[in-house]
């Protein structure tokens, strides 16, 4: 697959953000193959580092260029992880998801010492839940059930679905998308919806970002930090 320049020029940036030995974890999407391919690029040229994959799309694509894996429970901790996002608000909160890999992404991005999202500008939003629905991941049993529970929270989820078939993420769980207009407390939306028997996780990801970098249609790259929240 090729990728645009904007997107092979933040994935490079990343990628000089790994350094030898590093535990790296790999994420998944768009933008961040970008990064898992320039990685591979510093791989084949000597770099020693191991990465984690976040998917089993991601975990393909490292394979096919070599770079080294190994799995969560091997490790303690990872130095760093990038991974793209959906939306990130301007105390670097942000929403995940789009892909469906969301639960293994924040399984990995929770044990990584330093966390780095990777995005094109237009991912850059005042307040959350404004440009796309929330992902939720939800167990198959009973699932209507589940949903019903989201909507009290005032949410509108609609099962996510491909050529007409239930998407089933790489956990085996399904996914639904929740409109959720301008979230006011992303925190309380998040516990909210963690408490409900049969949510897996969801797409939120709360003081969790240590640094974002964002690259325009010019290819030209800006790093943002947290203007707290
Ligand atoms: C995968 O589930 C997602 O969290 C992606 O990281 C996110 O949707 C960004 O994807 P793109 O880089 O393809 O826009």
């Amino acid at each position: 697959m090729t990728e645009s320049a904007p997107l092979a020029r933040i994935g490079a940036q990343a990628a000089g953000e790994v350094k030898p030995g590093m535990i790296v974890g790999l994420g998944t999407g768009s933008t961040a193959s970008a990064f898992v391919r320039a990685l591979g690029e510093r791989v084949a040229d000597g770099l020693r580092i191991v990465g984690i994959a976040t998917s089993n799309e991601t975990q393909a694509l490292a394979q096919s260029l070599g770079i080294p894996l190994t799995d969560l429970n091997s490790v303690d901790t990872l130095d760093l992880c990038v991974d793209g996002a959906d939306e990130i608000d301007p105390a670097l909160n942000v929403v995940k998801g789009r892909g469906g890999a969301l639960l293994f992404e924040k399984l990995v991005a929770r044990r990584a010492s330093r966390y780095l999202i990777i995005a094109t500008e237009e991912k850059l939003v005042t307040r959350l839940g404004t440009r796309l629905p929330l992902p939720v991941e939800i167990v198959q049993l009973g699932w209507q059930h589940t949903a019903r529970e989201l909507e009290r929270l005032g949410l509108a989820p609609v099962l996510r679905t491909t050529n007409g078939d239930s998407f089933i993420t790489d956990g085996g769980h399904y996914i639904v998308d929740c409109e959720t207009g301008a979230i006011d407390d992303a925190r309380a939306l998040a516990s909210n919806i963690k408490a409900i028997t049969g949510v897996v996780d969801h797409g939120l990801f709360i003081d969790m970002v240590d640094l974002a970098m964002t690259v325009d249609s010019n290819g030209t790259v800006t790093t943002h930090e947290s203007s707290g929240s």
